[in-house]
């Protein structure tokens, strides 16, 4: 434990403009959490340089990320937002816990084979050590709960091993994290092929609803999105997992159950359902764009709020770090 609050830590890749899949998997449940947990959120820059990145880019959608933390509900007095890179004890632990990670274990990660296979010319070690860099993220803050999407899982499942794992030999140093995987919204599928996630890095732009898009992009995507045979809104991911998908995207924007949506548009056909959950997204989207809008234009700003997130988060990776290098054996 850090001191006797609760720890809560997640982070998001600035390696692409956000969707509604990182929204509703993941940062809009980072709100969820009281004020008496420690509450830690970070811009993941390291991570998202396993995949080749444009300079200027990833500069800007770092920015971008943290704005949009903010932008979201996340207030920087009450939680400590931060850039990775500017802790430099996420280095530091990956390295160590890479020392007590697996080669066989990082070889079944399923994110690390999907992404070798879309990258097949930069299959680099930072994208294979990536879990145990994710892992350092969470060890460092002794997190209780990680908020993530179901495609984190496999990585979460990692991280509490090698918690485990280091804690059987030095004794307990670290704590080891639960995964906090919303029900609803967990896993928010691609609007062009509902088997695959919805992915920010997603070439076809029709299949991705971004945090920014405009309402009218909103509502476009939604009409265009790939629905199943027949007619009938109902629920079945089996039989009918793209209605399912937009069904479930509705009901996180809206707060209204499965039966209720079936209700709503009884006898009313696939037309009119798209155009709701088009317009539920982009009302419910609206305010976070406005704030959005408001909050890069204040650069000045966001860096006040990243220097002083990376100095509490420094202060607290400080206290775990002294630990983990007194219990390796390290000369302080
Ligand atoms: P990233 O940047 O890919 O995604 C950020 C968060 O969004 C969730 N998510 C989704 N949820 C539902 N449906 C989707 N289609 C969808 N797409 C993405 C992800 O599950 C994630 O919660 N490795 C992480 C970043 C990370 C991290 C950490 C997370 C680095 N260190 C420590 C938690 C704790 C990643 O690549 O997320």
């Amino acid at each position: 434990m850090l001191d006797n609050r609760k720890v809560v830590f997640s982070g998001v890749q600035p390696s692409g403009n956000l969707t509604i899949g990182n929204y509703l998997g993941a940062i809009k449940n980072f709100t969820a959490f009281p004020e008496e947990m420690l509450r830690f959120y970070c811009v993941v820059d390291l991570h998202a340089i396993t995949v080749r990145q444009v300079p200027a880019e990833l500069r800007r959608r770092t920015y971008e990320t943290l704005a949009l933390y903010i932008a979201c509900g996340l207030d920087p007095e009450k939680n400590c937002l931060f850039v990775q890179s500017q802790v430099s004890g996420h280095a530091e632990l990956g390295w160590i816990l890479d020392c007590y990670t697996m080669f066989g274990e990082l070889s079944r990660m399923t994110q690390f084979k999907d992404k070798s296979q879309k990258h097949a010319d930069n299959i680099n070690a930072g994208l294979f050590t990536y879990p145990s860099l994710m892992a350092a993220d969470i060890l460092l803050y002794q997190t209780d709960i990680v908020p993530v999407g179901i495609d984190q899982k496999q990585h979460l499942e990692l991280a509490r091993n090698i918690a485990e794992r280091f804690n059987g030999v030095y004794g307990d140093t670290f704590v080891v994290p639960e995964p906090y995987i919303p029900e609803t919204g967990m896993k928010i599928a691609s609007l062009q092929d509902p088997a695959a996630k919805m992915s920010k890095s997603d070439p076809n732009e029709n299949a991705v609803v971004r945090i920014l898009d405009d309402p009218d992009t909103i509502l476009r995507k939604f009409k265009r999105a790939v629905t199943d045979s027949g007619s009938e809104v109902r629920y079945d991911p089996t039989e009918k997992p793209g209605v399912s998908n937009l069904m479930t995207i509705y009901s996180c924007f809206t707060g209204k159950t499965f039966e209720e949506i079936e209700r709503e548009f009884d006898g009313r056909g696939y037309g009119d359902f798209k155009t709701a959950v088009g317009e539920a997204c982009a009302d419910a989207l609206r305010p976070v764009q406005d704030e959005f809008k408001r909050l890069t234009a204040d650069k000045a700003y966001l860096e006040e709020v990243m220097k002083n997130g990376a100095a509490a988060a420094t202060h607290y990776a400080r206290k775990t770090l002294s630990k983990v290098r007194r219990k390796i054996g390290f000369v302080n």
